[in-house]
């Protein structure tokens, strides 16, 4: 089969309704953490992506049997004298790095490959193996592998802080290790993200013993052993932002269903903030966009959780090129993560990227083109920026979307979108 390229037809105005899939960022930390027990995880509400499935490849690697019916998922540890984590699936995909604590903690040693570069930029590793020495494990670099080993791992008191605050897999590892450790642990600047409350919840049904989870101070004590247990993953809070946007830039009517309003607070705000229509049923779990009116400029700058999501950056982004006024999109997680601002511009947009600041004059309209997708979010930029577009728009190297989206052209296509794939010629 040829190389696939996504074409999106536009303008057009979303509506209907469409039902957000569980969260691909909790589910992979969650698969990990299977490993902690020798007894059964259920999963239930687990989407179908290639991160997913490459997560589950790893865990068949570590001598896992898996069984795959989307979208429950369950695993079991068979063989327990694996540790290595391979080069080959872990540069696929930097979350399989959050496997190194679930496996120094219950099999108190691994061999994990180092994720290396990422096209969102630089993403090191230092706070993982911070907080995972600081436990006790004896940890060594070689030969890009991360070898780390720890007789009982002790509990400790770990501050988890870096140049761009907390950090989501370093919290999840240290996490995962010390649930099995002597002793107390506590993490000094976690994050807080929902991802890593759903991760502490999944523990916590395996018998782990951990407070404050989802704020900045998580302490843990060590118990002896873990049980499987069954759980169900969170909806996707950055698929629902894409939806929502959408539905904004589109002028359109959507009911997003399966979506966490108090996981979106600040990007909610500034939606408002930005002229979009919002509606919340919050005991449903239902976000409905309803777009009449033009869009605003507004500034915003990510930031770890509660703060506007770095996820959803390259959507906003894409959202401003078509409001009216000027905006500065800040962005203090990845100050590299900006390839989609020459695609955008490819488009018809004014964007000026200076340093980690985008400075974006919106537009009138936007205009069809061949584009290149980047990485997962920027392809959703991309994708937002062809519906509103005026014409046809090529994305190529779409294997980026199907990271992280599930069914994404048949969702958009039950809203009324004109979207389809073609091999490339
Ligand atoms: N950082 C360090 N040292 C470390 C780890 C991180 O300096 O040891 C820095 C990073 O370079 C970055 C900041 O800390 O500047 C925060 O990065 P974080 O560690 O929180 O990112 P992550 O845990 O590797 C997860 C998500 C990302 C998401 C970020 C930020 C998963 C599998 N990945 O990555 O998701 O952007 O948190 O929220 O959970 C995506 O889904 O498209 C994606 C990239």
């Amino acid at each position: 089969m040829g190389i696939r390229k996504l074409i999106v037809e536009g303008p057009v105005s979303l509506r209907g309704e469409i039902k957000v899939s569980g969260a691909k960022n909790a589910v992979l930390p969650i698969l990990a953490a299977s490993l902690l027990t020798d007894g059964e995880t259920i999963l239930h509400n687990v989407p179908k992506l290639r991160d997913v499935e490459t997560m589950v490849q790893l865990l068949r690697v570590l001598g896992c049997d898996v069984k795959e019916d989307y979208p429950v998922l369950k695993i079991r540890p068979i063989d327990t004298s694996k540790y290595e984590a391979p080069y080959e699936i872990v540069r696929t995909m930097r979350g399989s790095f959050c496997v190194l604590g679930a496996l120094l903690g219950r099999r108190r040693k691994a061999r994990v490959s180092l994720p290396g570069g990422c096209v969102i930029g630089v993403r090191p590793v230092d706070l993982h193996l911070k907080g995972l020495a600081a436990l006790g494990a004896g940890i060594e670099i070689e030969a890009g592998y991360v070898i780390a080993e720890a007789n009982r791992l002790r509990g400790s008191s770990i501050y988890l802080g870096g140049m761009f605050g907390s950090s989501v897999l370093a919290t999840a590892n240290v996490m995962m290790a010390a649930v099995l450790a002597r002793g107390e642990t506590i993490i000094e600047n976690a994050a807080c993200e929902p991802e890593i409350y759903d991760l502490a919840k999944f523990l916590k049904k395996m018998g782990a013993d951990i407070e404050g989870a989802g704020t900045p101070w998580i302490r843990i004590n060590g118990v002896k052993t873990l049980h499987g247990c069954e759980h169900r993953i969170i909806p996707d809070r950055i698929e629902a932002g894409t939806f929502i946007i959408g539905a904004a830039m589109t002028r359109g009517d959507v009911v997003v269903k399966n979506a966490v309003p108090d996981h979106l607070g600040a990007v909610l705000d500034v939606l408002r903030r930005s002229g979009v229509g919002i509606k919340v049923y919050k005991d449903d779990n239902i976000i409905r966009i309803c777009q009449r009116r033009g869009l605003v400029a507004q500034n915003i700058a990510t930031l770890p959780y509660p703060g506007f999501p770095t996820d959803l950056q390259a959507q906003f982004m894409a959202m401003m090129t078509i409001s009216r006024g000027t905006s500065v999109i800040t962005e203090r997680i990845y100050p590299d993560r900006f390839m989609h601002v020459p695609e955008l511009n490819r488009m018809g947009a004014n964007i000026k990227r200076e340093g980690p600041y985008a400075v974006v004059q919106g537009v009138k309209e936007l205009k069809g083109a061949p584009v290149m997708a980047s990485d997962l979010r920027a392809s959703a930029a991309l994708v937002l920026a062809g519906l509103a577009a005026e014409g046809r728009t090529d994305i190529s190297r779409i294997y980026h979307l199907e990271r992280g989206y599930e069914a994404l052209e048949e969702k958009l296509s039950s809203l009324g979108a004109k979207i389809w794939q073609e091999i490339e010629e």
